[in-house]
């Protein structure tokens, strides 16, 4: 497999399909703000601003959250059970087919 799947819904359920290739070493942040969505990215990917809060409705195989972002995580007034930081998923194969729901907005 050369392409990541990934899709963002939209409030009204509609979801987008973005295909990133595998060799390009970006964070899930990065893709997001690269494709125009309302992602800021303010702290550049240091799990310290979450402008790029996220949640995650379909990925079981993403790499799980450390210490840092469950930190600033815990400091946002709406967060889900699948909410993320972003900036702290790395965009390889195992995200394949991720669905997400940027909450920035
Ligand atoms: S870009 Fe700042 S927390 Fe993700």
């Amino acid at each position: 497999m050369d392409i990541i799947n990934i899709f963002v819904e939209d409030k009204s359920g509609n979801r987008q399909h973005i295909e990133i290739p595998t060799d390009i070493n970006l964070n899930l942040m990065e893709v997001l703000k690269a494709s125009e969505y309302p992602v800021l990215g303010t702290c550049g990917g240091m799990a310290l601003c979450a402008t790029c809060h996220v949640e995650v409705l379909e990925g079981d195989n993403l790499n799980p959250p450390q210490d840092q972002e469950l930190d600033m995580l815990d400091t946002l007034p709406a967060i889900t059970s699948g909410s993320r930081l972003a900036c702290q998923i790395p965009v390889r194969e195992n995200i394949n087919g991720i669905v997400v729901k940027v909450l920035t907005e």
